[in-house]
């Protein structure tokens, strides 16, 4: 049996940053995130009875690391031993945005993974336990699955740890442009530089106003107060980059561009020509959430600053879905 699903890319406005288990991927803390209408993964998996080992494509890239398709066999395992099946795969998966670039691939990649497998299997789960699913993939692919504006609560366990939708894409006017900023490999990944959190003095102090933060910014959400909220998420991307940055070893994702990017952003506001903000995910591609009027205007400028690749106007998006358009 075949199927096909397609997953978003999600932002975080709260991060994700430190596990409790690094096993079963459960956070520190909750985070809050934005599904992106233009970032996306399509995964179609087929298992036969006539397949003998799994066999693993990324469309457009040249290979597939050994790290990366043991992960995805990973993904594969949990999936045949949900359904109690044996057979192998075929998965084939395409992003509509170069993996190499450190935009959150693994998100948007393991969400339609675990999504497409179950359903070429023949099972389906509730939206809950497919994102608990997914989080044993990659922690962030447990927000890629519901729709629009997403919590991922840490709960108590593996067991109760999941996101949810706490608003529907259209709720609220906002983007994010993302100024894809090229970086060739990531040298620390974001699994192990959730490791190295708590190496950071500043982690400590980060934890301690987490709650505070989170209910600042749900007020901020239930509201539409784009200004409070706008300073919320930019003050915990710098929160997020001042722990890498203290980290031992040090972890640095930004590039000269990212300093760019972000300064023009912060002009922007000072001399009250667009109202954005930005955030910043473990690369150096900036992500600057405007209001959807903003979001021409800002996409052009980014494209003009030198270093910056793309400028990319993402809208809130629906979460996983199954479709018939598969990849082979
Ligand atoms: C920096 O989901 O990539 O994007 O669970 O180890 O696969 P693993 O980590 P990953 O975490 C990336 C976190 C972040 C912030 C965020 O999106 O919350």
């Amino acid at each position: 049996m075949k199927a096909t699903s397609v997953a978003p890319a999600n932002i975080a406005f709260i991060k994700y940053w430190g596990k409790t288990d690094p096993e079963t991927r459960i956070p520190q803390n909750n985070s809050i995130s934005m599904n992106l209408s233009r970032m996306t993964t399509t995964t179609t998996v087929e298992f036969s009875q006539s397949f003998a080992s799994d066999d693993v494509i990324f469309d457009g890239e040249k290979m597939v690391t050994e790290k990366e398709r043991a992960r995805v066999v990973a993904t594969l395992d949990r999936v045949r031993e949900n359904g109690g099946s044996r057979l192998r795969a075929k998965v084939k998966t395409r992003n509509t945005f170069p993996k190499a670039v450190g935009i959150a691939s693994s998100a948007s990649g393991f969400a339609s993974l675990t999504q497409a497998a179950l359903a070429a299997l023949g099972t389906t789960l509730p939206e809950k336990d497919l994102s608990m699913l997914a989080r044993l993939s990659s922690g962030t692919a447990a927000r890629s699955i519901p729709d629009g504006f997403v919590e991922w609560d840490k709960g108590t366990g593996p067991g109760d740890s999941y996101a949810y939708s706490i608003y529907e894409p259209g709720y609220w006017d906002i983007c994010d442009v993302v100024a894809v900023v090229s970086k060739s490999m990531k040298k620390i990944s974001s699994t192990e530089g959730h490791a190295l959190a708590v190496t950071s003095p500043f982690y400590g102090i980060r934890m301690e106003g987490m709650d505070k933060k989170l209910t600042a910014i749900k007020a901020s959400m239930d509201s539409k107060n784009f200004s409070v909220f706008g300073r919320i998420i930019e003050d915990e991307a710098m929160n997020m980059h001042a722990v890498c940055m203290t980290s031992a070893p040090p972890i640095l994702y930004w590039e000269s561009t990212t300093v760019t990017v972000v300064k023009n952003v912060m002009h922007w506001r000072e001399t009250r020509e667009i109202e954005s903000y930005v955030t910043i995910d473990a690369g150096p591609s900036v992500h600057v959430i405007c209001r959807t009027t903003d979001s021409d205007t800002i996409a052009a400028r980014l494209k003009s600053v030198p270093g910056v690749i793309d400028a990319v106007i993402n809208h809130p998006a629906r979460g996983a879905r199954i479709t018939g358009e598969h990849l082979f």
